[in-house]
């Protein structure tokens, strides 16, 4: 199976107050495409921070990230931009919604960076999915948390990615309408092929991925395949 992402040696540092902090070290790993993974870790152990650096929202300070064969390290910002509006689909663990913009209008925003049809039908239909019928001409402040997150995922589907980064995508969400989102996830990845990269606490979650990483003070401290893969491949 073909390599979706590749991450080698990879370290993250922050200068504070002439001091260095090390907020990933040395992280190596593979994703291949088609693959379902969990990453697990202690809040401040560096999820979120290894999670921007794999979609290309950020720039390591040491080691390499190739996403879909080609290494981001050497990319400008628009080019960065552009292999993320044509691959990756990624869901805030803050949302990040344009505030001044609708749901429907949030939802449509990456289909129209890519020139394409039907936006507005497609993105409704996104919406329908998620269970946002009602919700579409909602402004961000007019949504509540659980609402806000469902338009960042249904707009983290809208291109239609190889691979969907999520940030707690379960986080703020109530059982019922998390088990509806993780159906969802998984039914992206079934029907589409579409590689799952999520971080979350939830390990009944986790569990149901091939495969989970943990990490723990920036380092990986474990990385197995569940016993759902074993399951599945058996
Ligand atoms: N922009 C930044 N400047 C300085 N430190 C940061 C910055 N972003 C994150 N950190 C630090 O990096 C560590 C890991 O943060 P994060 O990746 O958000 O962890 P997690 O998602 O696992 O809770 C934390 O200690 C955090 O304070
Ligand atoms: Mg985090």
């Amino acid at each position: 199976m073909e390599t979706i992402l590749r991450i080698a040696r990879l370290g993250k540092n922050y200068q504070n107050a002439g001091r260095t902090l090390h907020v990933l070290e040395n992280i190596s790993f593979e994703v291949k495409a088609g693959e379902t993974m969990s990453i697990v870790g202690p809040s401040g152990s560096g999820k979120t921070t290894l999670l921007g650096l794999c979609a290309g929202l950020d720039r390591a300070s040491t080691g390499s990230v190739e996403l879909n064969q080609v290494r981001l390290n050497e990319l400008t910002e628009d080019q960065l931009a552009r292999v993320r509006n044509q691959y990756v689909g990624f869901i805030f663990q803050n949302f990040q919604l344009l505030p001044t913009l609708t749901a429907l209008e949030n939802v449509m925003v990456p289909l129209e960076l890519r020139g394409e049809k039907n936006i507005r039908e497609h993105s409704l239909n996104l919406l329908e999915k998620v269970g946002l019928a009602e919700r579409v001409h909602h402004y961000p402040s007019q949504l509540s948390g659980g609402e806000q997150q469902r338009v960042s995922i249904a707009r983290a589907f809208s291109n239609q990615p190889k691979i969907l980064f999520a940030d707690e995508p379960t986080g703020n969400l109530d059982a019922e309408t998390s088990e509806k989102i993780v159906n969802l996830l998984f039914e992206l990845n079934r029907e589409a092929g579409t590689t799952l990269v999520i971080v979350t606490h939830d390990l009944e979650l986790a569990a149901k991925t091939d495969r989970i990483i943990k990490l723990k003070g920036g380092h990986i401290i474990s990385d197995e395949r569940t016993h759902h893969h074993t399951e599945a491949i058996v």
